[in-house]
């Protein structure tokens, strides 16, 4: 042991001197010394008032988006050692956002769960979160939220571009492409699995502004992690350099106890949802940004979105709104760039202090773009106005729908009228979860035309645990061959951040629990007025009491029995969309690592 009792007091108030320098509880310090010394630590290290930095690891075999950071693990931990920490890496429950049956939604929370369990129960100063594919950002965010201890996010970056026949080909986004030529006959089953395939050529996340590249870009826009990291992509080799840098950074953040309280706050959450706005981000942000806050106690709501996000004009190129990839978006500035776009015009909060220990204005004032297709200036955006709108009426309290993403077509078709302008009454076509869709969609009884207006129910948090991402419907084969390739589509569940459709979703509360949806039949008249935000079901209200008397306050044909302990465990306790779906018992742990 080094030092004398009393030199230890007067020591920095490590967390982890509590397990390994305790003299007043010297059974317990040998306990765990003697264990951590299997790691091939030595007593010295464990009691040279270093800090114990963890290291949260999301990539695994089974978590293929993720993968990369098993490597950037390395140059994290040299970058820890060389500042003077001690690196301890730990796998989280592994997340994929697109293998995990029957959503990732169902495991953001299960890995925020024991996330926090292991930052608060170990011998833990400060945290590295390894982040990347849809749900591992939020998960990570939310556990250092609700523990409070320092943290800082290391993305693992986008994949390449993908390409195809000298086009540029997303992931994610090039599904709802394929699978219309499949419907339609364009392409056959192996040339539709080889034009998905070419979207990802290498490590790294969704290379379009899906929910990965969207997520990492907020944790960047909050301050959480160091700027301008989000946007390199996963194998350029300054990804390597930011990783070391990152493990560098975190033990200097462990020495003057920066917490995520003290980074996340109000004002960076409103960065955020600007951000968000610029970037054309995906419609997951709010549920996660809104969970996030949350656990933080940061007051924040759906609303906020509408106030502060809708007026802020789309400045970023990248498909599905545009059609640039991750790669273009990293070599035109990246997260800076846009920051620095909306600070110069009055829309960001300059104060919020960083992961780096500056404010926002000291990391971008200077940014610009360096090329101006890809992000835009304020005098040249892709979109005025571009942000998520929020809806209400008579169907549910609110939900959301992502203006950026409304093709001309789209608008000509159904917001064109001159007399009522984004106003738009359509027959409703329900489906009862997506199960129900991919059995009836192309059933021609059903008389699908371009009048029509698909329902999906269902899919929120509890009926299809976690929500799933299937609101986006696309018509029936008929209809696409036809000539029209995109419908309006309400629904109770999510849509990935990928899809290019202007769906009204995340409607909360959801039909599950006896939400308006659930009132809805095929064949009623709905009423979507875009300028007015309100979205409703032309019933007069006898029809809707004796409707909603039939029934009931829940609806369990729309819940099917869980098939998982937690599928049951997470149904009881998860609130909804517009509360960012977080487990609500959790919500009052909060900044734990100071009780
Ligand atoms: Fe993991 Fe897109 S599926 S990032
Ligand atoms: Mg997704």
């Amino acid at each position: 042991m080094t030092g004398t009792k009393d030199q230890r007091a007067e020591r920095s108030g490590l967390r982890s001197r509590e397990w390994f320098d305790n003299p007043d509880h010297p059974d317990m310090t040998a306990l765990y010394l003697e264990r951590y010394l299997n790691y091939g630590l030595s007593i010295e290290e464990l009691q040279s008032d270093r800090p114990i930095i963890g290291i949260a690891q999301t990539g695994s075999d089974l978590a293929p988006c993720n993968r990369h950071h098993l490597v950037l693990a390395e140059r994290v931990k040299d970058g820890i050692r060389e500042a003077g920490g001690i690196p301890l890496e730990f796998p989280i429950h592994p997340i994929q956002e697109t293998g995990k049956r029957p959503t990732a939604g169902l495991d953001r929370n299960l890995a925020y769960l024991s996330l926090v369990e292991v930052l608060y129960g170990y011998p833990i100063d400060g945290v590295v979160l390894t982040i990347g594919c849809d749900k591992t950002t939020p998960a990570c965010l939310m556990a250092a939220a609700t523990v409070n201890i320092p943290a800082i996010a290391l993305s693992v970056g986008p994949m390449l571009n993908g390409w195809h026949k000298g086009r540029r080909v997303g992931s994610g986004t090039i599904i709802w492409k394929a699978r219309e030529m499949l419907a339609t006959g364009q392409i056959d089953y192996e040339g539709f699995i080889r034009l998905v395939a070419s979207s990802s050529p290498s490590t790294g996340y969704c290379n379009t502004m899906g929910t990965a590249t969207t997520m990492n870009s907020l944790t960047e826009a909050l301050g959480m992690s160091l700027p301008g990291s989000a946007a390199i992509p996963a194998p350029h080799r300054d990804r390597q350099e930011c990783a070391w840098e990152t493990g560098r950074r975190i033990v200097e953040m462990v020495a003057v106890d920066r917490k995520p309280s003290d980074i996340m706050t109000p004002a960076a959450f409103h960065n955020a949802i600007r951000v968000n706005s610029a970037l054309g981000g995906s419609t997951n942000a709010p549920i996660h940004i809104n969970a996030i806050a949350r656990h933080l106690g940061v007051e924040l709501t759906l609303a906020d979105w509408e106030t502060l996000g809708a007026e802020v004009p789309l400045l970023v190129n990248l498909q599905p709104a545009g059609g640039y990839l991750g790669e273009d978006f990293h070599r035109a500035g990246g997260v800076p760039a846009v920051m620095g776009e909306l600070l110069r015009n009055g829309l960001l909060e300059g104060t919020p202090v960083t992961a780096n220990g500056r404010t926002v204005s000291q990391n971008v004032a200077e940014s610009r773009s360096l090329d101006e297709d890809v992000i835009r200036t304020f005098d040249r955006p892709l979109a005025q106005a571009a942000g998520l709108v929020v809806l209400s009426g008579n169907l549910f309290a609110n939900a959301v729908m992502k203006t950026s993403v409304i093709s001309a077509q789209f608008r000509a078709r159904y917001l064109s009228d001159s007399e009522a302008p984004n106003r738009f009454e359509g027959r409703a076509i329900v489906f009862d979860g997506p199960e129900d869709y991919h059995r009836r969609i192309d059933d021609p009884e059903l008389g699908i035309g371009d009048d029509c207006i698909l329902v999906m129910r269902g899919a929120g948090p509890v009926g299809y645990p976690g929500g799933a991402e299937v609101v986006n419907m696309r018509p029936s084969a008929a209809l696409i061959a036809a000539g029209v390739d995109a419908l309006p589509c309400i629904g109770d569940g999510r849509q990935s951040g990928t899809s290019g459709s202007p769906s009204i979703l995340n409607a909360s509360p959801e039909a599950a629990i006896g939400g308006g949806l659930a009132l809805v039949r095929t064949g009623d008249i709905i009423r979507i007025d875009l300028a007015a935000r309100r979205v409703d079901v032309l019933l007069d209200d006898d029809e809707i009491e004796r409707r909603r008397a039939e029934v009931g306050d829940a609806t369990p044909e729309l819940a099917p029995e869980s098939q998982t302990p937690w599928q049951e465990i997470q149904r009881g306790l998860v609130g909804q969309f517009d509360g960012g779906a977080v487990l609500e018992n959790a919500v009052k742990y909060q900044r734990i690592a100071q009780t």
